[in-house]
């Protein structure tokens, strides 16, 4: 006669990660997420298709909110905090997506992220859902399958840019291909994202160009290009205007936040290793509000039937900081939230009285978003400073320092630009006055 067996067991595929496993694997996708959003973030100033600078920083926000995400799981399943600081043994595979950063070319960024790493991540994203236990671990479930559909969306999207960056640049065509091809072999190489275990093989990543941040924007060319995007910056005479003309200046202002988004992009990146995660979180939102903004202005001068060949799509902000230290861009954006936010709420009630109701709305969320914006800008050049040995007091000098920049910068205008600026200006409001603009 057999004896019964002593305790209760059968196979389980719940039970097919413990806590501690699924906090590895959890841990691997938010490095993956980080190192992903911070290359992302850094190319948005070369991108030169408004769309796509806008939709880069939608989707740097939304990879930084599956990662904050991660990262409270993570803390949430009692991984020791201090092994959550460090890659451990998925060393080399972040390593290896963060050497995206070093892309030679715009279609190579996008070939490689739509191609190779976005898809890992999705595939990754994936197989995990179907793997772990929907009992256990279902506060993962919630937030993970978004970030599934949101992998989704963002692969498609890269895809068709990278080929659309390709017609467009035929020429780059085989140097694309060598270095997609070849982080795809390294990936392989490692093991991929996946949901197995950390690879033990060290892969070398390749290096056929050292990122630096560009001095010139990449502007959108369907747009009037300029320094100066509208005569008051540069003439003092020029009245920014009440009525049609305010109507239009606002939606011109809220376009050329493009440097706002660019801006984002390069101070996210360039304090992502220094400064806490927090960091990273807020200043991908930042990015993210910016790109709302700009497209605020967009959809509104595109719904008076305004050709974009007539708008004037400036480069002055973003120029007035380059060659100097990252953080007189982060103290620019700083510079320019305190400089406008007290005019919002009266230009949302004006308006108003003018029965726009799309100008009043937008300049009502945005007020809402400048707001957090000007706190982010505050602590961060604060937190900055404190770490370079500096007093956080010294966060307004900064400040003071990017109004003179920027005044500098405006001081090299010349006549002709003065003059071509109030010309575009003009045929602008003499047509959106034909147009009436509500
Ligand atoms: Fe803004
Ligand atoms: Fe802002």
């Amino acid at each position: 006669m057999t004896l019964p067996p002593l305790y209760l067991s059968s196979q389980q595929p719940r039970a097919r990660w413990m806590r501690f496993d699924t906090a590895q694997l959890l841990k691997r996708f938010f490095f993956c997420e980080r190192s992903l959003l911070v290359s992302m973030a850094a190319w948005i100033p070369s991108i030169a298709s408004l769309e796509i600078k806008i939709e880069m920083a939608r989707f740097t926000w939304q990879s930084s909110e599956t990662a904050n995400s991660l990262r409270e799981r993570v803390f949430e399943l009692r991984f020791p905090n201090r092994l959550l600081e460090e890659e451990g043994s998925d060393h080399s595979l972040v390593g290896l997506i963060g050497s995206v950063r070093d892309s030679p070319s715009v279609p190579a960024l996008l070939s490689a992220v739509g191609h190779v790493f976005l898809p890992a991540l999705r595939d990754a994203y994936r197989d995990y859902l179907d793997a772990s236990d929907a009992i256990a671990d279902g506060p993962t479930h919630r937030f993970l399958s978004v970030a599934l559909t949101e992998k989704r969306e963002q692969v498609d999207a890269f895809q068709k840019w990278a080929a659309t960056s390709l017609t467009q640049h035929a020429a780059l065509r085989e140097s694309t291909a060598v270095w997609t091809h070849d982080l795809s072999e390294r990936l392989v190489a490692i093991g991929g994202i996946g949901v197995g275990p950390a690879s033990q093989v060290d892969v070398t990543t390749p290096k056929t160009n050292t990122y630096a941040i560009p001095d010139r924007p990449a502007r959108d060319p369907r747009f009037w290009p300029c320094r100066f995007y509208w005569p008051d910056i540069v003439d003092s005479t020029f009245p920014y205007g009440e009525g049609l003309r305010l109507q239009l200046r606002s939606a011109i202002s809220h376009l050329n936040e493009v440097w706002a988004i660019e801006v984002g992009g390069i101070i996210l990146s360039s304090f992502a290793e220094v400064l806490p995660w927090e960091w990273i979180r807020n200043s991908a939102r930042w990015t993210y509000d910016e790109s709302r903004h700009c497209r605020m202005g967009y959809e509104r001068l595109m719904a008076w039937n305004l050709d974009p060949a007539e708008i004037p799509l400036g480069t002055y902000i973003y120029d007035s900081a380059s060659g100097e230290d990252p953080i007189y861009r982060l103290g620019m954006l700083y510079f320019f939230e305190t400089k406008n936010i007290r005019h919002k709420p009266a230009r949302a009630q004006m308006f108003h009285s003018y029965g726009d109701t799309l100008s009043e709305h937008d300049m009502d969320f945005d007020w809402a978003d400048e707001t957090i914006h000007a706190g982010y800008g505050k602590h961060w050049l604060k937190e900055l400073l404190v770490l370079r040995g500096q007093q956080a007091e010294a966060y307004d000098q900064v400040r003071e320092r990017c109004g003179q920049l920027v005044t500098d910068y405006v001081g090299t205008a010349t006549a002709k630009e003065i003059s071509d600026i109030r010309s575009v200006a003009d045929a602008l409001i003499l047509k959106a006055g034909k147009t009436e603009l509500s």
